[in-house]
């Protein structure tokens, strides 16, 4: 059996008695507990040492895993160890939880997506379902790419929180975050749930945000939040995860105080894609343009602009150290005249056609020669204001032109185009405002690979910020709509 196909990461029992004492915090008197996936039982045998009286069941796939946990039970301990495919055993969860009131759902299902099973040939993959009249769960199956863990946990949610159900697991925070979501949508209404951080690296040697979920469904009210803590061994409260319009919102508390969720009048925008990087980013050596491949390069100038990358803006490093091609100047754009107008350019371009020809994305296909994406009248503005979307702060940066060319950015950052400094000066100081800062914070959730969205930004309603924060600046009469100035076009 792969580990990867089977998202195999054996709980070690510290944590085990650690998600116990959580689960003993909630006052829980569960009449049966389940684990769905429970490998050698670190869990399933901290639950039986936490509620002695409480008969437990577990359920794995591997046959060895079985044997390991079998070996640590007596009969006398009312523990049941089921050989068997989750996906399968709804039916046997079922009976064995039918007599029961409350019942205990624990555990720490495989940590790998159904993308990553197909890609390592494997199927452990829930059977493919109906998805018409089916709520949340049931059409995830439906979805190209999902995770197991919330697959299995989100199944148990939908089929046994009707019971008195206490639902505890770990999980990639992201995972938590989609089933808490997805309850929301689907009216699962809970009495409480609580999201604990712990380091994934420490406990698993994974390199994920994880955490311990716990949904208490031993009522029913209409509660759609969260409370998150700082972590599973300190459990020190932080804020709450909320819900506003169907969206998740990070700190639903500073959030309802500094709420200016809306719409940009600035439309932000991703820099310059083209997946061509050796080919297409120039260093520059004192007044030699280099390739990735370390070849000297000698083109017109024309169609070379200065170039930020996402590091550079993340630590304010905007000093120049680099050019890029930029062929065209929207989607699409023919670019056969180059040829005949910058024939130095043309040959350079065409010399690496290989490195063109071999970039997958589609945005590529069926497009003119050497083309890029991401580009149009917004990428040639005299000033723009740009924040990376990868690192983890928030960091916005006001960008000249140089030398009388628009600076570009790489395709991880995000950009408004301004028309005037003074523009630009004017929505810098919004950007960089307390309330601005507040209301980004309450909705950005730091722990995703790219924090800093353009639907995110362009959720910032920036008339409302002015409106409170800089009566005076004449916000309407600035900030102009996008009218596309640009400079150094070719
Ligand atoms: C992340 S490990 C956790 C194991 C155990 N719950 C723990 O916390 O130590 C996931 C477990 O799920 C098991 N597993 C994977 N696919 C399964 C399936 N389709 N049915 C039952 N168990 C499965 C793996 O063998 C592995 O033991």
């Amino acid at each position: 059996m792969s580990e990867k196909e089977f998202g195999d990461f054996q709980t070690p029992p510290e944590l085990a008695n650690i998600m116990l004492s959580i689960v003993k915090e909630t006052h829980i008197a569960p009449d049966i507990i389940i684990e769905p996936t429970c490998g050698v039982g670190a869990i399933l045998l901290a639950a039986h040492a936490a509620f002695p009286s409480t008969h437990v069941a577990g359920i794995e796939i591997n046959k060895a895993y079985c044997d390991v946990l079998s070996a640590q039970v007596n009969d006398k301990q009312q523990i049941t160890i089921v050989n068997a495919d989750i996906f399968k055993s709804m039916a046997i969860i079922k009976e064995i939880s039918a007599p029961c009131e409350t019942c205990l759902f624990i555990g720490n299902p495989p940590w790998v997506t159904n993308a990553a099973i197909s890609a390592a040939g494997g199927t452990n993959l829930p059977v493919k379902e109906n998805t018409r009249g089916l709520r949340g769960i049931d059409a995830i199956t439906g979805k190209s790419n999902f995770d197991i863990s919330e697959y299995i946990i989100m199944k148990m949610i939908e089929t046994f929180s009707a019971h008195k159900s206490l639902f505890a697991f770990l999980c990639k925070t992201t995972t938590a975050r989609n089933i808490l979501k997805q309850c929301w949508n689907n009216a699962l209404y809970y009495k409480d749930a609580s999201l604990f951080p712990f380091d994934a690296k420490k406990y698993f040697s994974a390199a994920v945000d994880a955490c311990f979920l716990v949904m208490d469904f031993t009522e029913r009210t209409t509660v759609t939040e969260c409370a998150v803590y700082d972590s599973i061994e300190n459990r020190r409260y932080q804020n709450r995860l909320g819900f506003f319009q169907g969206k998740m919102i990070a700190d639903i508390d500073n959030f309802n105080s500094y709420n200016y969720l809306g719409k940009s009048d600035y439309i932000w925008r991703n820099g310059i894609k083209h997946d061509c990087a050796k080919v297409m980013e120039l260093d520059i050596i004192g007044t030699k343009l280099r390739n990735g491949y370390g070849e000297t390069v000698d083109i017109e100038d024309t169609l070379l602009f200065p170039l930020l990358k996402s590091s550079d803006i993340a630590n304010g490093n905007l000093e120049i150290r680099k050019n890029i091609i930029v062929p065209q100047k929207r989607v699409g754009e023919e670019t056969a005249l180059i040829k005949r107008k910058y024939p130095k350019t043309w040959k350079y371009l065409s010399d690496h056609i290989t490195d063109f020809s071999m970039r997958k994305s589609v945005v590529y296909k069926n497009k003119p020669l050497f083309s890029i994406f991401s580009v149009g009248d917004y990428s040639f503005s005299p000033v723009k204001i740009a924040i990376s979307g990868l690192y983890k702060h928030l960091a916005f940066r006001i960008l000249l032109p140089q030398q009388k060319k628009s600076v570009m950015l790489d395709d991880t950052c995000n950009f408004i185009a301004c028309s005037t400094e003074a523009e630009a000066d004017m929505i810098y100081a919004l950007l960089t405002s307390v309330e601005t800062r507040r209301f980004l914070d309450s909705i950005i959730f730091w722990d995703s690979k790219r924090p800093v969205t353009t639907e995110l930004l362009n959720s910032i309603d920036l008339k409302k910020i002015a409106r409170k924060q800089y009566p005076e600046l004449r916000y309407e009469s600035l900030a102009k709509k996008q009218s596309g100035a640009q400079i150094a076009l070719f």
